[in-house]
């Protein structure tokens, strides 16, 4: 239904698409991937009007067209869920759902019962619970997600595009997620589907399109392809296994965090211990209060908490104090928080760590250039340093926000979601730095939603449900049974534990 053939585009010097074919068929649901930076979202952004093609041509349902705006493609029945979320802070779940098509009664007047109506209706579909009159920027980002998907829904589109939906969400509402796209596939609607998760892209999709150095360098049916075959030509080399092995065994008690709280009643009476070397996981559900342990631990949110760093009590009143204390922080959200978007790649990535690249009052641009580059070869961003960050694609962004941490020497790195986004080879790569940031005697606290990642990289695991600490695994115990038992409120059996 939806052919697009030898579609070009340059951004200035930078040519990002030399002749990408991607064919879309009726009623079916179809992966892109590509390494972070391939241009998938270029290309998607290409077909509904928001980037103007150099050239190509693009047929939709037998005839050309060149959509000049997204009004054209939405009138069309396209529908793009964006990877960096549209959401409008100030307004509540049922305003951002309307925006710019709220339904009037014929003297003008808002509708609001109407609105409601189908607001519910829509949220219903996908087992959403949220109140329509909560400001969406109180929402968690995995709200927000979802806020964006049931918009998408309320449209009656024939092509849903979705950009890495799923990087917020819970398993569950991935499972309702992915419920709807079959019911909406089965009444005629066709997906273009970007993640960076395989196991999702095996499960739901029934064709696969790769980009590679600007071209499409495979399209195949699903069961026709496998894991390394989409791997290799992703990345253009076979990769062994996903998580590097574990070198460091860590050492005494660097942090006694007891009794942490917030204001907000989130979280109650948080109390672990950090090793010197260690990578502590915490997992749990979306929602269970992992961040904002966090974000209080780290003084963003108010609370009470006794903090112990390397025997001696710590005030952590601010992320100043944290900072101050060797704390550093990587939130899950680097468009609120991580990023200066109008700041070149180079600023961000040495900003929190100025002062040591800085000498008698001036900043040693040969150093800053050095530890740029260094971090862009290995975490493969190919985009010269003095670009805006606002130009990267969305998995480049994020590894600028873990590259600006990994140079301030914290003692203490708190990784929040720090592959969201991804792709394979560069996960890998921020593994293998984890690793090496553990050997030179930093502890790490990573908060996941992936739990083979979770599993894959901590030497024990925090479980957290509702606001507590459930349970802790270690070692032998470490297994998504477990995990899932420990996050939804269960007790493990004796024989669960050896
Ligand atoms: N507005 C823009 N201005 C300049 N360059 C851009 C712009 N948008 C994208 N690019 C560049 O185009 C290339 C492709 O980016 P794109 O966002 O399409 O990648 P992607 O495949 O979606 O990657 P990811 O998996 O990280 O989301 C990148 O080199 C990016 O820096
Ligand atoms: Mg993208």
């Amino acid at each position: 239904m939806l052919q697009m053939t030898g579609i070009h585009k340059a951004f200035g010097q930078n040519e990002v698409l030399k002749g990408v074919d991607f064919n879309l068929k009726e009623a079916s649901v179809h992966a892109l991937m590509g390494e972070n930076g391939a241009g998938k979202s270029t290309l998607m952004k290409i077909l509904v009007g928001i980037h103007k093609k150099d050239q190509g041509d693009i047929k939709y349902q037998n005839q050309n067209i060149d959509f000049k705006h997204t009004q054209m493609s939405e009138e069309a029945g396209l529908t793009f869920i964006h990877q960096e979320l549209n959401i409008w802070p100030e307004l509540t779940v049922l305003e951002n759902l309307f925006i710019g098509k709220e339904i009037r009664n014929k003297f003008g007047i808002l509708n609001e019962k109407q609105m409601k109506k189908e607001a519910r209706s829509v949220l219903e579909k996908l087992n959403f619970n949220i109140s329509l009159r909560k400001v969406a920027g109180h929402c968690s980002i995995g709200e927000q997600q979802m806020i964006e998907i049931a918009k998408a829904l309320m449209t009656d589109a024939k092509v849903i595009i979705m950009d890495e939906p799923t990087a917020a969400l819970t398993d569950k509402e991935i499972k309702q997620l992915f419920k709807l796209i079959k019911t909406l596939q089965n009444e005629g609607v066709s997906f273009v589907y970007i993640s960076h998760r395989m196991a999702e892209i095996f499960e739901i999709s029934d064709q696969i399109t790769v980009m590679r150095d600007g071209k499409t360098v495979l399209y195949k049916d699903t069961h026709d392809t496998n894991y390394d075959e989409i791997v290799k030509s992703m990345v253009g080399r076979a990769l062994t296994e996903q998580f590097p092995e574990r070198t460091v065994t860590p050492g005494d008690v660097l942090m006694k965090v007891n009794a942490l709280n917030n204001d907000n009643h989130q979280m109650s009476n948080i109390s672990f211990e950090l090793k010197k070397g260690e990578i502590l996981g915490f997992s749990g559900l979306m929602g269970a209060g992992r961040t904002e342990i966090m974000r209080s631990l780290f003084g963003i949110d108010k609370g009470h908490k006794d903090i112990e760093i390397n025997g001696k009590k710590v005030n952590i009143k601010t992320p100043e104090d944290a900072m101050k204390h060797s704390l550093g922080l990587i939130t899950e959200n680097r468009k609120d928080e991580g990023l200066i978007l109008d700041f070149t790649i180079e600023d961000n990535m040495v900003l929190p760590s100025l002062a040591s690249f800085t000498k008698n009052g001036f900043v040693n641009e040969k150093s800053t250039r050095l530890f740029t580059e260094q971090m862009s070869n290995r975490l493969n961003i190919k985009t010269k340093r003095k670009a805006l960050v606002s130009s990267l694609s969305g998995g480049n962004q994020q590894k600028v926000v873990l590259a600006k941490w990994i140079g301030t020497g914290a003692q203490i790195l708190i990784l929040d979601e720090p592959t969201r986004g991804i792709d394979v080879g560069a996960k890998r790569e921020i593994y293998q730095l984890m690793n090496e940031l553990t050997e030179r005697g930093v502890s790490i606290i990573m908060i996941s939603s992936e739990l083979p990642e979770v599993i894959g990289m901590s030497d024990r695991i925090l479980v957290v449900h509702e606001g507590k600490i459930t349970g802790q695994v270690e070692g032998s115990q470490i297994s998504e049974e477990n995990i899932m038992t420990l996050a939804t409120g269960g007790k493990l059996h004796a024989t669960n534990i050896n």
